[in-house]
């Protein structure tokens, strides 16, 4: 079974969709053709290099012996997949939002997507006090937020082990030949993975730059990309993503420039910051785009959900299904007539219908992806799905997904401020 998309009750017709069909047609080729710039994605989960990612797999296991605590540190696209698989994956925990340690692996904590002192700090506290490693991750090599936390950790490190063991912990992922991390990499001789050339940092997550630290966490990482190559090569080859393209462009036509991404499981709410990166960066940009959000419910019903019913409607939902929850909970006696007996997953589920219900009533157009487990098969499809749907949207934009300029511009003027410090 797959990754299933409900367009119905979208009110965009099938005749409407069918109107974008050569154009979709067109992106799919170019995303296929190994012509268009930073399209190494496409293809990736088929020809991944498997020299290496059995590399990957092995200096996943020595990091899991070495230490009781992974940082890795990245920001964007350096970071969000992996915090995203994670926490779907392994667990969360509500202060961190990080991966638990279980006695099999270690935990996984996230440096360098803040500019917080006072969480660097507790980090530091984990370095007294635990053995600890550190991944970084910067295709640039130079972007502020994770250079300063690679230094201040870096420190930490050295201080505790000295320079030559503190090197043996340290493990980079960057580009290949360009960059400052390269170059320290050269100088210290950390393990280094190289962030593939023609793949951008928030289509990466399928590259060593999510393979590694997800497979120190625990996670199958072959599994996770055999879901995307189930995707990739599902017997139609744009496997929905394309239908779902088109509805968007043809809701944003329609005067809805907002996409809400709704969950259920709070264990999908980094995925969801993942998929606002990804349509964000991508999309946005020559005043065009949707913008994307994303509510967790049914915690948001009591602060968003008046807003939805009644309020200005300028957006539609994408509700993210998880059909079969991994646990569930028989409410007991005490809660009375009306809940006991029944299992959580059942109320979750009569919220969702009696949700989607209600605002199907108000006239609010709604998408519903259904992910039949949160396990890393699926993961691996959801990834390519939304990748793929991201991509094809775009072009029916007629912009360029795989560039950043406006983010580029903000680093620029940040670098500006602070020679002038
Ligand atoms: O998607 C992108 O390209 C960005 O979000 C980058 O990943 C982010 O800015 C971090 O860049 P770098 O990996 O060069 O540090």
């Amino acid at each position: 079974m797959d990754l299933k998309i409900d367009i119905t009750k979208t009110g965009i017709s099938k005749e409407e969709i069918a109107k974008y069909s050569g154009d979709i047609e067109n992106a799919m080729e170019k995303l296929w053709s190994e012509k268009e710039e930073m399209t190494g994605w496409v293809k990736l989960p088929m020809q991944i290099d498997q020299e290496e990612l059995e590399k990957i797999l092995n200096t996943a296991i020595a990091i899991q012996e070495q230490c009781e605590e992974m940082i890795v540190i990245g920001i964007g696209g350096s970071y969000l997949g992996t915090r995203a698989a994670i926490h779907a994956l392994v667990g969360f925990d509500e202060v961190y939002g990080t991966g638990i340690p279980s006695s099999l692996y270690p935990a996984v904590k996230f440096a360098g997507n803040t500019m917080s002192a006072v969480y660097l700090k507790k980090l530091l506290e984990d370095i007294r006090t635990k053995e600890v490693s550190l991944c970084v991750i910067s295709k640039s090599g130079t972007t502020i937020e994770p250079s300063i936390a690679f230094a201040v950790l870096k420190e930490a490190l050295i201080n505790k082990y000295g320079k030559e063991k503190a090197a043996n912990r340290i493990y980079a992922i960057t580009d290949a030949a360009k960059g400052v991390l390269r170059e320290e990499v050269e100088c210290e001789g950390y393990e280094s993975f190289v962030v593939p050339d023609d793949i951008g940092g928030r289509y990466s997550v399928l590259s060593p730059v999510g393979l590694l630290p997800m497979a120190v966490a625990g996670i199958d990482i072959k599994t996770m990309l055999a879901g995307a190559e189930a995707m990739a090569t599902s017997p139609s080859w744009d496997f929905d993503a394309a239908d779902y393209a088109a509805v968007r462009y043809a809701l944003l036509q329609s005067g809805k420039d907002i996409e809400i991404f709704e969950y259920y499981e709070p264990q999908l709410e980094f995925f969801a910051e993942w998929i606002k990166q990804l349509f964000g960066e991508s999309e946005g940009k020559d005043g065009k785009g949707l913008y994307p959000d994303s509510l967790r419910f049914s915690s948001d019903l009591h602060s968003m959900g008046q807003f939805l019913q009644e309020g200005h409607q300028i957006f539609f939902e994408t509700v993210l299904n998880i059909e079969k929850p991994s646990k569930d909970i028989i409410i007991p006696e005490s809660a009375g007539e009306l809940l006991a007996g029944k299992s959580i997953n059942q109320v979750n589920k009569a919220a969702m219908e009696g949700v989607m219900s209600a605002h199907e009533e108000a006239g609010i157009p709604m998408v519903k992806i259904d992910i039949p487990e949160l396990d890393a098969f699926y993961f691996g499809q959801m990834i390519y799905f939304f990748e793929t749907t991201c991509a094809i949207t775009s072009y029916l934009m007629g912009v360029n997904p795989f560039n950043q300029p406006g983010v580029e511009q903000y680093k620029r003027e940040m670098k500006k401020r602070l020679t002038e410090l």
